[in-house]
């Protein structure tokens, strides 16, 4: 099933198509995927409760359409390629075959464990080949698996396992990043003392590590698939049921359990996987990503094996054992669709060209980028020493909500313009509304990003929680779904992603809220209060800054400073590290009491000149302790 556009003119012919009439232009897509029964609708929704519902009456299972489809044509096709952290190890290759059999064997020993459809399943694993299995043995057997990132924290974990009411744990004994090696099953131990919901761990043996297995709670995954048939009926699942959980943060406390469905996820995948990376039978895809977030899920897992691609997953990190090492890999497996993000180029532009110019890099055909807006800089060396300025460059901007990519170049057939994501895919009607909400027709403007008519694999609701949904996503616009984000839109009708407009801060294209890092940094008793706020850091794209209130500036910094880490780390994980942190005796509020993130983030970025208005501030004496003590 070929849902390539190949020309820039079939593009525009295909986008008036999908909005003169979406549903017409979207069953024509989903009909070339296997339903067990076919769907009587296409599409019913409303943004206002929001109810949104796809492909209505469908059933189908996602992975009969990642595996055993494929088998007749495709079975001795690599399906996944796995490259070690080691460059020194034996690399894995599955063919749809083999990945057939493995997801199959583990859908067997989820069941035996008592797992069933509706039950959610929480994965905390390595990047290795089995983490693909396990996510696509839930959705085989109907579990609804929710992945969460494996550098996160025992509290971290613990928080998700009890908004999922999850029934077991998929983790390792431990993994390998780079030089290091992190022991996941400890993590999930002390995790597991603040949930009671689990009943059932079941560890991959990474390491060799023998860590401690509680009787009858723990157990082995090479014993669990011991003696499993290598066949196992798929589930037959309604379009609307759910596929996945995936946490993601906000501009509220706690993060958010984002739902996507079976039917809807499957088609706008498959779709924008296809015709953004205009990939061809025979080619190697590699997206450097963990499957940890939402671009690991739907293109290095879903996207790519519903159409029957290769996949390739790598284990490490750019820079180890040196940072040559992604264009090595690209060399080695003669990789043609690259994709990657922003901090990754900048932090390996920062060591110098040489480790890139050791490569051909002649396998590749296109580049990617995902996860902020990248610098001009950062593009331009990107296209000219990876892509020898021969390879287009994909800005895909999109969200774990959106479940797919949204606005994006596709492949060779799109103009491209540095640091803008383009036009938007077929089906996604962007808008950019002013303050007022008031829809900003013209070209050469700037405005909030929203969209306006669903698409497949638009999140149907946060988690045990739909108002929350609503409200974040569905009730600052009416009618529309809000991004999030600014955005231009430049006089040829391009969009240029500004950033975030809510309290989110995108740390190396991660999203952390900054209320959760408050939160963390609050529970530490140094802290009577705090305020976070993001500013401009050279390799992170963002860096957070913290503003922590005590009551007595602390004597020794340095020890407070670590010991506020210490806090966020053990509440998130290492990577919501603060950069910054500033010790203060107040912050500047309003006299209704709210903090005035503005002048908060002008010091951060290191303009305190450019405060503006600070007159209706209770006690501006506040702020010039804040601009003298700036880091
Ligand atoms: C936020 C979503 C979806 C993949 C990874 C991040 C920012 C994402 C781009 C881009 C500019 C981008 C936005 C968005 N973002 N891609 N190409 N250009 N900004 O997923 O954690 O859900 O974060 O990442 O601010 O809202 P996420």
């Amino acid at each position: 099933m070929d849902l390539r556009i190949k020309s820039f003119d079939e593009y525009k012919e295909k986008y008036k198509q999908s909005v003169d009439n979406p549903d017409g232009f979207w069953d024509q897509i989903a009909r070339s995927f296997i339903w067990r029964m076919p769907y009587h609708t296409v599409c019913e929704w409303n943004f206002e409760q929001p109810d949104v519902k796809w492909f209505l009456g469908g059933k189908l299972n996602i992975t009969e359409n990642c595996l055993d489809r494929h088998l007749e044509q495709r079975g001795n096709k690599l399906a996944l390629i796995w490259e070690p952290n080691d460059p020194k190890e034996r690399f894995v290759r599955w063919t749809y075959r083999e990945l057939y059999e493995k997801v199959c064997e583990f859908a067997n020993a989820l069941k035996a464990q008592g797992i069933q459809k509706g039950d959610r399943v929480v994965v905390y694993m390595p990047m290795i080949p089995e983490l693909t299995v396990a996510v696509l043995a839930c959705a085989r057997i109907g579990a609804v698996h929710s992945v969460v990132f494996a550098g996160f924290s025992a509290m971290a974990i613990a928080d998700r396992v009890n908004d999922a009411q999850a029934k077991m744990i998929i983790t390792a004994d431990g993994l390998n990043r780079g030089a290091k090696q992190v022991p996941l099953k400890r993590v999930v131990d002390e995790a597991l003392t603040h949930c009671s919901s689990v009943n059932k761990v079941i560890v991959y043996n990474c390491l060799d590590w023998s860590p401690n297995m509680a009787p009858g709670r723990d157990l082995w995954w090479h014993d669990a698939v011991n003696g499993m048939a290598k066949e196992c009926p798929a589930e037959e699942m309604d379009s609307e049921d759910m596929l996945f959980i995936l946490y993601t943060s906000g501009s509220t406390g706690k993060p958010k359990g984002v739902v996507h469905t079976h039917g809807g996820y499957m088609v706008y995948t498959a779709y924008t996987f296809q015709n953004v990376f205009q990939y061809e039978e025979s080619d190697i895809y590699w997206c450097t990503a963990d499957v940890g977030w939402i671009t690991g899920h739907s293109y290095i897992v879903y996207g790519p094996l519903l159409s029957g691609a290769t996949t390739l997953m790598f284990e490490g990190v750019p820079t180890w054992p040196d940072p040559g090492r992604f264009w090595q890999v690209c060399d080695k497996h003669s990789v043609n669709q690259f994709y990657t993000a922003p901090t990754a180029i900048r932090a390996l532009m920062a060591c110098g060209d040489d480790h890139v110019l050791s490569y051909s890099l002649d396998s590749i055909k296109v580049l990617g980028t995902v996860g902020e807006p990248i610098n001009v800089e950062a593009w331009r060396w990107y296209h000219i020493h990876v892509g020898k300025e021969r390879c287009p460059i994909v800005d895909t901007w999109w969200q774990t909500e959106t479940g797919g990519i949204m606005i994006s170049g596709l492949g060779n057939l799109s103009p491209m313009n540095p640091a803008h994501a383009g036009y938007p895919l077929p089906g996604i009607q962007p808008v950019l509304l002013d303050q007022e909400g008031n829809e900003i027709v013209e070209n050469g403007v700037e405005g909030y990003l929203c969209i306006k008519h669903p698409w497949p694999s638009i999140l149907r609701t946060t988690y045990g929680d739909h108002e929350r949904c609503r409200v974040t996503y569905f009730s600052h616009y009416q009618g529309h779904y809000f991004t999030g984000d600014g955005a231009k839109r430049d006089e040829n009708g391009m969009y240029r992603i500004i950033g975030r407009v809510d309290d989110v801060i995108n740390v190396s294209g991660h999203r952390f809220g900054t209320a959760e890092i408050e939160n963390a940094i609050n529970s530490n008793k140094i802290a009577v209060e705090s305020a976070v706020v993001g500013y401009p850091h050279d390799i992170k794209g963002q860096g957070i800054y913290a503003y922590v209130v005590c009551e007595n500036i602390p004597e020794d910094q340095e020890v407070a400073r670590a010991e506020i880490i210490e806090t966020v780390v053990e509440h998130i994980g290492k990577i919501a590290k603060p950069e910054k942190i500033q010790f203060v005796s107040g912050l500047p509020k309003t006299r209704s009491g709210k903090i005035m993130r503005r002048i908060l983030r002008k010091v951060a970025e290191g303009e305190p000149d450019k405060l503006g208005d600070t007159s209706t501030l209770l006690d501006p004496q506040i702020v010039e302790e804040i601009v003298s003590g700036a880091l």
